[in-house]
């Protein structure tokens, strides 16, 4: 079989080409949720960062997770933006590449780190008494590196297995971002072992955290019924609302693109999936901070530059 000659190749990414009025809204709409999820997610870090009171596994972990979600959007956004506004919606093989096994890779650690974020919840609501010895600093830092790890490796697979696809002129990818089924469905061969190595990849990295997600808030929500009294039924449960309105957002988009009945109407499939793919990210801090005092105090600590320098300084220094 002759290798393809990458540097030839170029993909057109449709996008909502046809509708040319359309993309300049979708500019103006996805610029605005770009800087809200750069602003957002941004200050989380630097919260979770700086903080020391924050320097608790949950908080770690949502340090992470915004990192993610500045990193993944910022791997289609700024690039899907450029081609609203341009007629020459081209984007070379090896962008292409990167940028879908770049999200190929987040997307699955995300998913980890949802799994990840449960059972620190149910360990610190199912196990109080010994939550600081089992979340030590080490496991934390595992459990993290895990996620990071797994996601990087299942999109690593998944990419070679396509890059070794032969090309020949296919090149109209029907959709705003580079996205991995799609890309291979531009080879000119049988891709059914990397149809079902995705499938595979998918129902482990979306399915698997979901089952353990669900098992950790059974084991959560029947120690948090024992409890007596209301409000310390409450006040155990408030610690997990922020992490099970997240995997609610998350899940739910994700299950309805899946469910979905196969819609002939492409734009709308395809504006929901951008839709989706800027969601959670967006919501994220926004679920995370609302009514949040920890997040709160720390941000109006952040304001105070006068706090803000000294740690950086304490920081660099230390
Ligand atoms: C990610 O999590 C690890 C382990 O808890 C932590 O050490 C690290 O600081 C976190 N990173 C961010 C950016 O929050």
């Amino acid at each position: 079989m002759e290798r393809t000659n990458w540097t030839e190749i170029e993909f057109i990414l449709q996008g909502l080409s046809e509708y040319p009025r359309a993309e300049k809204l979708l500019f103006a709409t996805c610029l605005v949720m770009y800087l809200v999820i750069l602003l957002g997610n941004g200050t989380l870090v630097i919260l979770t960062l700086l903080d020391s009171r924050l320097h608790t596994p949950m908080y770690l972990f949502l340090g992470n997770l915004s990192f993610l979600y500045i990193w993944y959007t910022s791997s289609f956004i700024p690039s899907m933006l450029i081609h609203f506004l341009s007629k020459k919606k081209t984007i070379s093989f090896t962008r292409c590449v990167v940028q879908m096994s770049v999200s190929y890779s987040l997307g699955s650690t995300e998913c980890v780190l949802l799994a990840v974020m449960a059972y620190d919840r149910f360990v610190a609501i199912c196990n109080p008494l010994r939550y600081p010895i089992i979340m030590s600093k080490a496991l934390c830092i595992q459990m993290a590196a895990l996620a990071w790890g797994l996601g990087f490796f299942n999109s690593l697979t998944e990419t070679i297995l396509a890059i070794q696809l032969p090309f020949c002129g296919k090149n109209v990818i029907n959709h705003f971002v580079c996205e991995i089924l799609a890309f291979v469905k531009l080879a000119c061969t049988d891709i059914s072992l990397n149809e079902i190595t995705i499938m595979l990849g998918n129902v482990i990295f979306l399915f698997t955290p979901l089952l353990l997600i669900c098992i950790s808030y059974i084991f959560i929500l029947s120690t948090v019924l024992r409890i007596n009294s209301a409000e310390g039924r409450k006040k155990a449960f408030s610690t997990c609302s922020a992490h099970i309105t997240v995997v609610t957002v998350f899940y739910e988009t994700i299950l309805f693109m899946y469910m979905k009945p196969k819609s002939k109407d492409s734009a709308f499939n395809k504006l929901i999936a951008l839709f989706y793919g800027v969601v959670t990210p967006m919501l994220n801090p926004i679920i995370y901070s609302l009514r949040n005092t920890e997040v709160h105090g720390a941000l109006r600590k952040l304001v105070s530059r006068h706090w803000f320098w000294s740690a950086v300084v304490t920081r660099l220094a230390g």
